[in-house]
């Protein structure tokens, strides 16, 4: 049996690829759909031809990955594609952000991903694939979404070297560093601690971002900057010190 690990899959970018997948990729047998809210990933249903396996788990909570686990090991399925895309922002300095969240952030963009990749990969084989949903602001760092940019760095490295390390055994690992996404949930999420940056210029939609990202990562691709601001953004993050690229976020940040 050929599966599809989706985490984050009750909104946004999640649920997006989980529909593409379903359209798109016709050797899956089922997807497997991972977030807390059961409801919204019960909804999927509706919009998928593929079989749903819903896995309603907090993936910050102890014991988490061990469920997925044994899930896996009682169905023994070939996982074909892992996606892990929940993950949540805050934004705001230091002290609106807080101790808390900033741990939180830490647990789920990091640890979880880590976590529900590690427990995947020995159902991987050659030519399965694993998107690590990072952000353009793993090419930097940011202030004032100084913990949120610090865990996609994070994320970003470690998928990174993973690609390097999974190459001989045939497994595709791709970073994707989407820019703002304005039709997903992050936005409004992100902004419950603050509000230091006023505008998204040029958002991007889910649906676009999940189309470039399966695209790059069937193209085998180590890292994929779904549109034209991410991938500028990669540019000039190679190019100019890291006190340069602050300085012109900050000028942008107060527009
Ligand atoms: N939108 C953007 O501007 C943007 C830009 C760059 C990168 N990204 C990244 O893209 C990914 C997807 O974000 P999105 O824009 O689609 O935002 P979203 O609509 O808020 O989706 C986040 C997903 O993560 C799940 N999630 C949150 N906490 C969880 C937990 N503790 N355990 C399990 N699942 C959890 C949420 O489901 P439940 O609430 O049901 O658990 C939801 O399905 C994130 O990693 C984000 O950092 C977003």
């Amino acid at each position: 049996m050929k599966i599809a690990v989706v985490t984050g899959a009750s909104s946004g970018l999640g649920r997006e690829f989980v529909r593409q997948l379903a359209l798109l990729d016709k050797q899956l047998d089922e997807i497997w759909v991972i977030a807390r809210r059961r409801d919204r990933l019960e909804a999927l249903r509706a919009h998928c031809r593929v079989p749903l396996r819903v896995l309603p788990l907090d993936l910050t909570a102890p014991g988490a990955a061990d469920t997925l686990e044994a899930a896996l090991k009682a169905a023994a399925p070939e996982v074909s594609i892992l996606i892990n895309a929940a993950g949540f922002g805050r934004m705001g300095d230091w002290q609106a952000v807080g101790r808390r969240e900033s741990a939180a952030m830490i647990r789920l963009n990091c640890q979880a991903a880590v976590e529900v990749t590690q427990v995947c990969l020995p159902f991987m084989g050659r030519g399965s694939r694993v998107l690590e949903i990072c952000s353009t602001s793993a090419f930097q760092p940011l202030p004032y979404l100084n913990v949120y940019a610090a865990t996609k760095a994070f994320l970003y490295r470690y998928s990174r070297a993973l690609h390097w390390e999974l190459r001989p055994r045939g497994i595709t690992v791709t970073a994707v560093c989407p820019y703002w996404i304005r039709d997903t949930e992050f936005i409004p999420t992100a902004a419950q601690s603050g509000q230091p940056v006023h505008h998204y210029p040029l958002a991007s939609t889910a649906r676009r971002v999940a189309f470039r990202a399966l695209y790059d990562s069937r193209h085998e691709k180590a890292v994929s900057t779904p549109g034209p601001v991410c991938t500028v953004h990669r540019l000039a993050g190679k190019c100019l010190p890291s006190d340069a690229m602050m300085a012109l976020w900050e000028g942008l940040r107060r527009l």
